[in-house]
């Protein structure tokens, strides 16, 4: 199943906000409906994302209120890529597709077709290629940190990171997986363990702070995340606890590898520094689920993502390189 399609004229999306519980379908008309979706994760993973501005982009296109109009539509477009700020995914599958707007709605919705199956593809790319690496790094079973969720659901299908861990299994290669459930919105928790579950893979799901300690005891002897945003540097977004496992797989000579799609590069943000981190405001960390845990009035700081150093980075995974930041690669000449 797909976790992003075009049907009929509109996306279809899996509603993430439902699962663990419930496995349902949310078709989206317009691109406000398309927005919110983005807004509340029910549509998010870099990669989807991107698919998600493209046929975001299609929508607008083809709407018969802007009649083919490139201002408002622009101008509608803009408000899509402004979703969410941290994933370049989005602005970059926004600016794909409407490079094609002067060629009309239907060369926009061939070209997010396109990105749709080139991410697809790139998918089951990054696993193959990730699964060799490991298999030369690592001797023996090969057992997973992981964060946040990087499978099919963060994709089309298959993912990034996950589609590793995937393709490890697949090829005997995988001990085992600890995933982090990934306060506060629980993406390992009610996503990564559906995923691992639905594709029978060993795991067991740890709380955030566990990782360092369980790396420190040996419970895995490779972290392996996905992607928001890269910086040229090679300094890289992800999920907010992304940097603390960095931190702790450095000082114990883990390997900390990070594998996503070169649409996740942007050579136009030359450091972390510059990278805008998403704030998700009060709501996400003075309660759980639905329920209240901290007192009334408590400020809150609630950045989505954090930037690990390239300097923790043993190297980038992608769907037609490995980048060793660890033995001096860099990105240049992309
Ligand atoms: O806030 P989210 O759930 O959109 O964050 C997603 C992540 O941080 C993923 O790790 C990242 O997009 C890479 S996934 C393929």
């Amino acid at each position: 199943m797909r976790t992003i399609d075009w049907i009929d004229g509109a996306i279809e999306i899996i509603d993430q906000t439902a699962l663990p519980d419930e496995l349902t379908m949310l078709r989206l008309e317009n691109f406000t409906e398309l927005i919110s979706a983005i807004q509340r994760l029910a549509v998010r993973g870099a990669p989807a994302l991107g698919v998600a501005g493209a046929m975001g982009v299609a929508l607008i296109a083809a709407d018969p209120r802007y009649a083919g109009a490139e201002e408002p539509i622009r101008a509608a477009a803009k408000l899509l890529l402004e979703a969410r700020p941290t994933a370049v995914n989005l602005s970059w599958g926004v600016k794909q597709a409407l490079r094609e707007l002067p060629r009309g709605s239907d060369a926009v919705l061939k070209r997010a077709l396109e990105i749709r199956d080139t991410e697809l593809a790139n998918s089951l790319a990054m696993g193959a290629r990730g699964r060799d690496f490991i298999k030369n790094l690592i001797r023996g079973p090969v057992n997973v940190m992981t964060i946040c969720n990087t499978g099919g659901l963060a994709a089309v299908e298959y993912g990034t990171a996950l589609s590793v861990v995937r393709s490890l299994f697949d090829d005997g290669a995988l001990g085992t997986v600890l995933t982090l459930e990934t306060r506060p919105l629980l993406q390992g928790a009610r996503l990564t363990a559906w995923e691992l579950k639905q594709l029978d893979i060993p795991f067991h799901l740890i709380v955030d702070s566990a990782g360092p300690f369980l790396l420190s005891r040996g419970g895995a002897n490779v972290v392996l995340i996905g992607a928001d945003r890269i910086a040229a540097n090679g300094d890289t977004a992800n999920k907010i606890g992304s940097y603390s496992l960095a931190s702790a797989a450095a000082r114990l000579g883990i390997p900390f590898i990070v594998v996503a799609p070169e649409s996740t590069v942007d050579m136009s943000t030359s450091t972390g520094e510059e990278i805008e981190i998403e704030d998700r405001g009060s709501f996400e960390v003075t309660s759980f689920a639905g329920k209240r845990t901290a007192p009334e009035g408590a400020e809150t700081i609630n950045p989505a993502f954090d930037v690990t150093p390239v300097e923790l980075i043993t190297a980038l995974v992608t769907e037609s390189r490995v980048v060793r930041f660890g033995m001096g690669d860099s990105l240049a000449g992309l």
